[in-house]
């Protein structure tokens, strides 16, 4: 279906992504970190965008960015559509933002149709993982997992969460107020991230489940020595217990992986070395393992594997594994069935093609179905790519796309239950 014959305005949509994008780290792009002066930037636009649509813009103790048009029915609660505004270091200008301006522009498109549910467009406070170590962090607040432990997690600068939270404008003393109970369906529409949907000319992929994410911190602590007059087996070298924990990551998640049928990955994408100097024996190492899967009992048996292999390289290396801790640990969700099939319907009635796909990204939306009805709908990005400044997505996509969640936020407002 051409753009010019959706129910919104393409265009408009899409000079909304491009403009977001404009707010980068100029050396990186596309770079708007959680928490940074960027970020601010970028809300500071999107509030006043949220303004011009006629929303009442507001940040809830969480921190999250909400902008809302009530509805003509009080008693009915509201429809919530969001993503993301932050982005991975040199990420891409279509992670989280199509969901955002998505929001934005079915609001517009409602202009003049009153509906009986009031609609919030909400910006989530990192959802990518923040220099803090934790992800989701807005809606994790919303639904009530952001803990007071999680609040004293530290970035290397040394302030605290709860304190990067007060800066942006949340409430860490009062994150109760910002746990809802009037949200009755939650959709995001989020690029897809992966080939299924290009390499089979498909508009839409309508979510079925989202992976469980598990992070873990492990800290080894050797000693810094001379690198030239240390003999070899005089060394407690923490990189050596770091790196044989690497490669174990690999294979345990190799070896998990191929049991199948379920979907399990791991990754170690932070690793940290100190001193770091070519001549010192490596005193400290630090890094941060990323493990996803459908399967809660597979992630189990990862972590199981990965506290046993590293407490081994640990003495093998003559280092301690000072720290082994659990940053985050979400599971598996499926989506709502009856969000999907309205998800579905608008795809069919605008004459697109459509699919069932699981996430292996993670998403607000996991966090969202702990207090509501909660689905996505993915769109096509070039190559799969993301995570990265080539990440890509058509306008055109992105626009049927928003166009699904219209039809299914006009459906949903007649179909929900109306009973509180
Ligand atoms: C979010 O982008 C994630 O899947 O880590
Ligand atoms: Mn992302
Ligand atoms: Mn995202």
């Amino acid at each position: 279906m051409a753009s010019t014959n959706l129910p919104l305005d393409a265009d408009r949509l899409w000079s909304d992504v491009m403009a977001l994008a404009e707010i980068t780290d100029p050396e990186h792009p596309y770079t708007r970190r959680s928490f940074s002066p960027l970020f601010l930037q970028g809300r500071a636009w999107l509030a006043k965008r949220f303004a011009d649509a006629g929303l009442a813009v507001r940040i809830d103790t969480a921190g999250n960015l909400i902008g809302r048009l009530d509805g003509a029915d009080p008693s009915l609660g509201l429809i919530a559509i969001g993503s993301h505004s932050d982005t991975v270091p040199s990420g891409g200008r279509f992670d989280g933002i199509a969901g955002l301006a998505t929001g934005l522009e079915v609001v517009r498109s409602l202009a003049g149709m009153r509906l009986g549910h009031a609609i919030e467009v909400i910006d989530f406070l990192a959802e990518e993982p923040s220099e803090y170590g934790l992800s989701c962090v807005g809606s994790r607040g919303m639904v009530g997992a952001l803990d007071a432990s999680m609040l004293d997690l530290t970035e290397p600068g040394g302030e605290k969460l709860r304190d990067a939270l007060r800066r942006v404008g949340g409430d860490p003393d009062r994150l109760e107020a910002s746990r809802r109970q009037d949200i009755k369906a939650f959709l995001e529409l989020h690029i897809e991230q992966g080939i299924v949907l290009e390499s089979r000319s498909l508009d839409v992929g309508v979510v079925t489940s989202i992976v469980g994410i598990h992070r873990i911190e492990i800290v080894f602590e050797g000693a810094a020595d001379h690198a030239g007059t240390t003999p070899m087996a005089l060394r407690h070298d923490a990189l050596v217990a770091a790196a044989n924990t690497v490669a174990a990551v690999r294979r345990i998640a190799e070896q998990l992986a191929a049991e199948g049928p379920d979907h399990f990955v791991a990754t170690v994408g932070i690793l940290s070395v100190e001193p770091g100097a070519s001549n010192v024996v490596p005193a400290r190492c630090r890094l941060v393992i990323d493990a996803r899967s459908t399967n809660s009992a597979l992630t189990r048996r990862f972590v199981e594997a990965v506290e046993r292999d590293s407490a081994t390289y640990a003495a093998a290396a003559h280092v301690e594994r000072t720290s082994l801790v659990t940053l985050s640990d979400a599971p598996p969700i499926a989506c709502d069935p009856v969000l999907r099939e309205a998800l579905r319907r608008g795809a069919q009635e605008l004459g697109l093609g459509e699919t069932d796909l699981a996430s292996g990204a993670g998403h607000d939306a996991a966090f969202m179905s702990r207090i509501c009805p909660s689905a996505m709908i993915f769109v096509p990005c070039r190559n799969g790519k993301s995570h990265a400044p080539e990440e890509w997505a058509d306008r055109e996509a992105i626009a049927r796309g928003a166009a699904v969640v219209l039809q299914a936020v006009k459906t949903l407002d007649r179909s929900l239950p109306r009973k509180q």
